[in-house]
C-alpha cells in the first residue's frame, strides 16, 4: 500500500482565530495573502525586511531560504520566531503574528470581525 503525504495543511493564527490551507511547498506569508485580509503587509517576501515575523506555536516548518539575523536572532529562532515569507509548514501550524505585522493584521481582523465573538441574542 502507498501512502500519499498530505500536500496542504491548515494554519491557524492565534491572533484572530483565522484558518487557512497552506501547501507544504509555499510560504506561510502566500498562504496568509490568501486569507484577502487588509493589514498584511508584503514586504520584501525574500527575508530580509522582517515585516512578516512570526512565532510558531505549533507545528513543524521548513525553511526556504536564509532568514536575515536583524530581524530573528537565533535566541529568537530558538523559541519559535521566523519569517513567514521564508518557511512552509510541514505540518498543521499555529501560529502567532510579531513585530510590525501584528498591529495591522489584528486590526484588519477586527475590522472584519475575525476572531471576534458572536454577537448573542439579547432575551
Ligand atoms: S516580507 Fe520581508 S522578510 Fe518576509
Amino acid at each position: 500500500m502507498f501512502f500519499t503525504p498530505q500536500t496542504t495543511v491548515q494554519v491557524e493564527v492565534v491572533d484572530t482565530g483565522e484558518r487557512y490551507a497552506c501547501t507544504r511547498t509555499e510560504s506561510l506569508l502566500r498562504g496568509m495573502l490568501r486569507l484577502g485580509q487588509r493589514g498584511i503587509p508584503v514586504g520584501c517576501v525574500n527575508g530580509g525586511c522582517g515585516v512578516c515575523k512570526v512565532r510558531i506555536v505549533q507545528g513543524q516548518v521548513q525553511r526556504l531560504g536564509p532568514i536575515s539575523r536583524a530581524h530573528v536572532s537565533a535566541d529568537e529562532e530558538a523559541a519559535g520566531c521566523t519569517l513567514a515569507c521564508r518557511v512552509a509548514p510541514q505540518t498543521d501550524v499555529v501560529l502567532c503574528v510579531e513585530g510590525r505585522m501584528a498591529k495591522p493584521f489584528r486590526a484588519g481582523a477586527a475590522a472584519r470581525g475575525a476572531g471576534m465573538p458572536s454577537p448573542q441574542p439579547t432575551p
